[in-house]
């Protein structure tokens, strides 16, 4: 694909979020003809805050029962997590929502849709989100429009994305709107609505698993805590292992464009920004967004 997938001249602003032009009309169809079943799991992030991860533990822990996580011969062992839980308005923009009524209940799905943008249905679904450091979501956007950069270059400096980000313009920006719109629906009905943070996942993987799998309404057996199944699939589903799988070192995931799977991997640390950004910058961008947030009781700064 080209980088332009990430540059800001390609977005244009639907009902208040920034979506690639491609997305808009998969947007609006989501919104008039997509009617969720009761049982489905909408997992939602914004885009480079951890959504390959939550993909692959979703998955793993729904699927348990059929692919145990030791297993040899697990599906995420030869699939891009990408490949296993599909990304709802991507089918619709690419008219293959057919590919989403195929698929037995209880379905996994995904979307980067903002919460107020949600059709009912969707709305209603369980819905596990997962939001990152904006300085670190910045970073990682950045890495990936480098990785998937044509011969030729990328259009745009580190600093453009910096800027644009400070406004709010980037892919399913603002990042305030998208956490702040998922985070009063987890305050609402936290039994509907999972928030999880990527910095706390990585502090305490197997945790996570656990409350994955408590909230899906599949909380882990004696049997399952006695057999390690909550460590096998975080484990499994750890960046470590699936850096290094086959599968995602050769081909691509994606159905409007198509992204290496290798770019879904980099680094999977906290506070990365050190590296990019002044202090002046990170200063600057956290006062934004503090700004943005305050009230809601959900902060990004210690
Ligand atoms: P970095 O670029 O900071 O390394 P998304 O999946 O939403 O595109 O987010 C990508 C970010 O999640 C990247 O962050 C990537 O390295 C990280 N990531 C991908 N898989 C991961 C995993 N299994 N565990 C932890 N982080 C992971």
């Amino acid at each position: 694909p080209s980088t332009t997938w990430l540059d800001q001249r390609v977005l244009r602003q639907y009902q208040g979020s920034w979506l690639h032009h491609q997305m808009v009309p998969g947007v609006i169809s989501v919104q008039r003809r997509f009617t969720a079943r009761p049982d489905d799991v909408l997992l939602v992030s914004p885009p480079k805050c951890g959504t390959t991860w939550l993909k692959a533990l979703s998955f793993a822990t729904m699927a348990r029962a059929a692919y145990p996580p030791s297993g040899t011969d697990h599906p995420l062992l030869r699939l891009n997590p990408h490949d296993c839980v599909p990304f709802v308005e991507v089918l619709f923009s690419a008219g293959q929502e057919a590919r989403l009524e195929a698929l037995p209940s209880p379905r996994l799905l995904h979307t980067h849709m903002h919460h107020s943008l949600l059709p009912p249905s969707l709305a209603r679904c369980k819905i596990v989100y997962v939001c990152r450091e904006p300085k670190d979501m910045v970073v990682s956007i950045w890495h990936f429009a480098k990785s998937i950069m044509p011969a030729g270059g990328i259009a745009f400096s580190f600093s453009d994305l910096y800027e644009s980000a400070c406004q709010g313009k980037h892919l399913h920006g603002p990042i305030w709107d998208h956490v702040l719109g998922y985070w009063s629906a987890s305050k609402a009905s936290p039994e509907r609505v999972l928030f999880l943070r990527y910095e706390e996942m990585l502090l305490n993987p197997v945790s996570t698993v656990r409350n994955l799998a408590r909230f899906l309404g599949m909380p882990f057996t004696a049997a399952e805590e006695a057999a390690g199944t909550p460590i096998h699939i975080a484990e499994l589903c750890s960046i470590d292992t699936m850096r290094g799988l086959e599968t995602n070192n050769t081909g691509a995931a994606g159905v409007l464009a198509k992204f290496p799977h290798g770019s879904f991997f980099r680094k999977g640390v906290v506070g990365d920004w050190v590296n990019h950004m002044t202090p002046e910058m990170a200063r600057r961008i956290n006062a934004i967004v503090e700004d943005k947030l305050r009230g809601s009781g959900l902060s990004f700064t210690p």
